[in-house]
């Protein structure tokens, strides 16, 4: 049984280190999180999940990591100066302030129903870029990674020969201002997002939108999330992006509702066609905006008919920090263990745990068990399985409960035995089962390599 409520993940994510807020003893930032010590684990292998099938596994990607700051133009071609708002309103009666649509007129805080008309709030956070702060060095924190892989577009072209249809894939920091951040890290000012950009042939981009539809439904379930806690929404065309021609929604039951993990746009040739110049050159079938100020042509030769050619998009967005709260959703369980106990265990893949294996010792005041416990470690690392944990903070029974709670799939115990018997054994207790193997320390390194491939 998965969560069920936001309390017990928020509450989960600060015990054991997961996720804090971000100021917290100044009283907090809204909208706002820092991952701890294994939140960023956590994230590190969920991103590492999915540049590995996005970029690795493929041989028609490749990879950018661009940066944060973003020209003005950049953002001003793109459509987001002018449309990224969301509809505000304010109460006049309690001064607070909501996003119109997400309130059906009524204040949330009051009661009220006096509210303003509800007028655009752009949504990008804004900055100034050198020691003169004035209009011409304004600069934007990026609200989605996109956009750096369009204006990159010809020298990634440039320098790997690339045909279509094939992607640019990047992972990064995004930032917009929300009016009402909330839900824990579902909506927040500062997220991350993993991005493809798929670049195909005008004619093929229907093909290719089921094809990652299809793609990235299989990757969520080898995520751990099953087919049927999903649900797939194609939108309705009033509910499209200024840029999309269609969007479908892979939509999880969060423990606040079903909502958005991931959207995979069809973006046509809008973002190239506004970025590019001599749009006239181009049959764009997008609506695009003149654009004066581009230096370069974002197009590629269609060998068929030798002409040049603005190609479609295809693009997969994911946010990770939505990852990070739907993988947790999912594996956190609580289980009656029977005679009044039970315990919290997150039955999280393995290859997304943050500690692979804890190593503890059976007695914490034998030095002898100790540096066996050091030598062990020492050599399982070398394994290059990921994390290998030393745990010494409490008895047995507390450390395997600990390491059940963050999702620790194996916990490896030196005892006497150990240090007494030749061959030289040790217990492998597994998460799930909580069975406990003995197995020779010379057969560790390829039933671990086997157990975790
Ligand atoms: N480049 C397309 C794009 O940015 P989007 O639907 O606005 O599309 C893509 O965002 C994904 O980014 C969403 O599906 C969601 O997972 C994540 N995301 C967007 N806004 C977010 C926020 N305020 N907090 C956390 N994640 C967010």
């Amino acid at each position: 049984m998965a969560a069920t409520q936001m309390e017990q993940l928020v509450s989960l994510c600060k015990r054991r280190g997961f996720i804090f807020q971000n100021s917290d003893i100044y009283g907090g930032l809204q909208g706002v999180y820092d991952y701890g010590p294994l939140g960023v684990e956590l994230k590190n292998n969920i991103k590492a999940a999915w540049w590995r099938a996005m970029v690795y596994e493929r041989d028609d990607v490749e990879g950018l990591d661009a940066a944060i700051l973003t020209n003005r133009k950049v953002l001003h071609y793109s459509g987001h100066e002018d449309t990224f708002s969301d509809p505000m309103v304010d109460c006049r009666k309690c001064k607070g302030r909501f996003r119109a649509d997400q309130i059906n007129g009524v204040c949330p805080n009051c009661g009220s129903t006096d509210l303003t008309e509800p007028r655009p709030f752009n949504l990008m956070f804004k900055t100034t870029v050198g020691p003169v702060v004035d209009e011409d060095n304004i600069a934007y924190l990026r609200p989605e990674t996109a956009q750096a892989i369009f204006t990159q577009f010809k020298n990634v072209v440039d320098s790997t020969s690339r045909k279509l249809p094939f992607g640019i894939a990047q992972i990064g920091k995004s930032f917009r201002n929300e009016i009402t951040p909330k839900n824990f890290i579902f909506r927040v000012r500062e997220f991350e997002q993993a991005e493809l950009e798929f670049f195909v042939k005008p004619g093929e981009d229907e093909k290719w939108h089921e094809y990652w539809k299809q793609a990235r439904i299989d990757w969520w379930v080898a995520q751990g999330l099953p087919r049927d806690r999903f649900r797939v929404y194609d939108q309705k065309p009033d509910e499209l992006a200024h840029y999309a021609k269609a969007c479908s929604d892979i939509e999880y039951a969060f423990p606040h509702g079903v909502e958005e993990l991931e959207g995979i746009a069809n973006r046509r040739d809008y973002d190239l066609g506004n970025h590019t110049k001599s749009q006239e050159e181009f049959n764009l079938e997008a609506h695009c905006h003149k654009n004066p100020d581009s230096t370069a042509k974002l197009c590629v030769r269609d060998e068929e008919n030798n002409k040049w050619i603005v190609p479609f998009v295809i693009e997969p967005s994911m946010g990770i920090d939505r990852a990070v709260l739907a993988i947790l959703t999912e594996a956190y369980n609580e289980e009656d263990l029977g005679g009044g106990n039970s315990r919290i265990v997150l039955k999280l893949k393995k290859h997304l745990a943050p500690i692979k294996i804890a190593i503890v010792p059976l007695k914490k005041n034998s030095p002898e068990i100790m540096a066996k416990c050091h030598e062990l470690k020492q050599s399982l690392m070398k394994l290059g399985i990921g994390r290998v944990a030393l745990e010494n903070t409490g008895n047995i029974g507390k450390a395997y409960r600990r390491h059940d709670e963050v999702g620790t799939p194996l916990c490896l115990t030196v005892d006497f035995e150990t240090l007494e018997q030749q061959p030289e054994t040790v217990t492998l207790r597994d998460r799930d089962t909580m069975e406990q193997i003995r197995i020779a320390t010379a057969e560790l390194p390829a039933y671990l390599r086997e157990y975790f491939a």
